[in-house]
């Protein structure tokens, strides 16, 4: 498909926006869960990400709690070891000195004791002014345990004036709306809505942010954003990659938890969301809660028949023989954990009613991509006989959140040649192209967010609840599971749900 490239017709230089950026306060930075994979992986990485683009304050500390045994200089070398490893190079070594290890049981109040000592001496070293940042970064199991000893020993309140205290959570946020329940009414015991945030790393994607830009910042769009020009929206979420070494959790969670709760909802609902009054953090997420109030199955068939659970088996995936996930470390051999799945859903309003929502997402896919197609109708009738008006391709909106991030539109076009001849071709915005470099890291993105005060990332409880009540009896009451061979696009359940609506996945192996 011939493709025609955009341009951008203001870059801000990176100093530009630096500039527009707030450098955050003094404060400190207390992870429980530091020698976990999460840590290493994503958390260390960004706060390094964030003090290289000097979005870090001068004085911060880092301070590393967790169960296994260790000096803060043999965190700071694991700390230096695993940036390194990740290719980070540059001034590790002096980040590293700001990481301080506190081992401890989650469970015992010592802990605390040793924590109060600890951060007082810290808050005085780095002149806080008792701005202290709490991340949860354990096993979710633990999460009620933390912050009740949080609470007990009065860690909730700054003691200081110009003091905050935040606490962040990653998901899962409960396995069910009456867990989540549990779950938020023994954090808000504790801390308050506003203090409390609760990390998707989906929403710190500049991709996803960027949807928001794209919908409310032109003007021709929101005109034909409904079910008037709008035939339906395809939201997939494809991974290569199998569950790797997080059997212990995955089996417990499936793919319905672990990626359509969280990740494929936000998307749905940044899609499908009003205009906001404002960017400020409630004004966004009142319309993200509407959007997942209104959420339904489609009135016309059963709701059974709009769901697909699939779970993979032995295939391969660039030419690599990979095991089916019965056969992964750590998996029961009669596992009914689902690994991939679809639903049909409707946004049950003024702006949706009619308009089907296809989600998909799954692990050991034929490749690696996210991707929300928005289908536009056909046009109403052809002027272009006899080429009929339903034989002409429909305009398709992409945004493809990774990898190659960037909007696309499909149009119809003339092609060389004969009079009538057409062919679609492609409008493409390509990020890395206009912008000159690679989209930033989530989580660099959602680190600042929390040191600022700015929840607008955050996903807040109503939202969450409702996600889960909409989830809620899919989880209870499961369809059967069908197989589907790794390195493919899912069972040929998930084909039919669309094609048995006239239409088609637009992501596949030759997309
Ligand atoms: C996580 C899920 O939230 O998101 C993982 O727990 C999944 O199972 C991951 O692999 C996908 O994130 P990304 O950013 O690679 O699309």
């Amino acid at each position: 498909m011939p493709a025609a490239t955009a341009t951008v017709s203001h870059v801000f230089t990176k100093e530009e926006l630096c500039l527009m950026e707030k450098v955050p306060a003094s404060c400190g930075i207390v992870i429980f869960g530091a020698s976990g994979d999460l840590t290493h992986r994503k958390l260390l990485p960004a706060l390094l990400t964030l003090s290289l683009e000097n979005l870090l304050p001068k004085d911060f500390y880092i301070l590393g709690v967790a169960r296994s045994p260790m000096s803060d200089e043999q965190f700071q070398a694991t700390v230096a070891e695993s940036l390194k490893s990740l290719g980070m190079t540059k001034i590790q070594q002096d980040f590293a000195k700001h990481c301080f290890y506190l081992f401890g049981d989650y469970q015992d109040p010592q802990t605390y004791e040793k924590l109060r000592q600890r951060m007082g001496d810290l808050d005085a070293q780095y002149q806080t002014s008792c701005r202290r940042l709490f991340y949860l970064a354990t096993p979710q199991v633990l999460y009620q345990g933390i912050v009740t000893q949080l609470g007990k020993m009065g860690f909730a309140d700054s003691r200081q004036p110009e003091g905050w205290v935040r606490l962040v959570v990653e998901k899962p946020f409960g396995s069910s709306l009456s867990t989540a329940e549990a779950l938020h009414s023994s954090i808000r015991r504790v801390f308050r809505e506003r203090q409390i945030y609760r990390i998707d790393h989906y929403l710190g994607k500049e991709t996803v942010q960027n949807i928001l830009m794209f919908r409310f910042a032109n003007a021709i769009y929101d005109p034909v954003w409904n079910n008037k020009y709008i035939d339906h929206v395809q939201i997939t979420a494809a991974e290569s990659a199998g569950v790797e070494h997080r059997a212990g959790y995955y089996e417990q969670a499936g793919a319905l938890r672990d990626m359509f709760q969280n990740h494929l909802f936000q998307l749905l609902s940044l899609i499908a969301m009003e205009p906001p009054a404002s960017m400020v953090a409630d004004a966004v997420r009142d319309e993200k809660s509407k959007v997942m109030a209104s959420l339904m199955f489609p009135r016309d068939r059963d709701w059974e028949d709009q769901v697909v659970r699939g779970q993979y088996e032995a295939g391969a995936i660039d030419d690599e023989v990979v095991v089916g996930y019965r056969q992964e470390p750590g998996v029961k051999q009669d596992s009914g954990t689902e690994t991939f799945a679809a639903l049909k859903v409707e946004i049950d309003n003024w702006r949706w009613h009619g308009v089907p929502f296809y989600l998909r997402s799954g692990k050991r896919l034929a490749t690696r991509v996210t991707d929300i197609a928005v289908v536009f109708k056909h046009v109403p009738a052809s002027i272009f006989r006899p080429l009929m008006a339903e034989q002409m391709s429909p305009n398709i909106l992409h945004f493809r959140i990774q990898p190659n991030e960037g909007i696309f539109l499909r149009f119809e076009a003339k092609h060389p040649g004969p009079k009538l001849c057409m062919s679609s071709v492609t409008m493409q915005f390509d990020y890395e192209e206009s912008f000159g470099i690679r989209p930033p890291e989530a989580y660099a993105r959602l680190f600042h967010d929390v040191m600022i005060g700015d929840q607008t990332l955050f996903s807040r409880e109503d939202w969450l609840e409702l996600s889960w009540k909409f989830l809620d009896p899919i989880l209870e009451n499961p369809v059967d599971l069908s197989d589907y061979p790794a390195g493919s696009w899912g069972p040929k359940e998930a084909d039919d749900i669309i094609t048995r609506d006239g239409r088609q996945w637009q992501i596949t192996s030759s997309s």
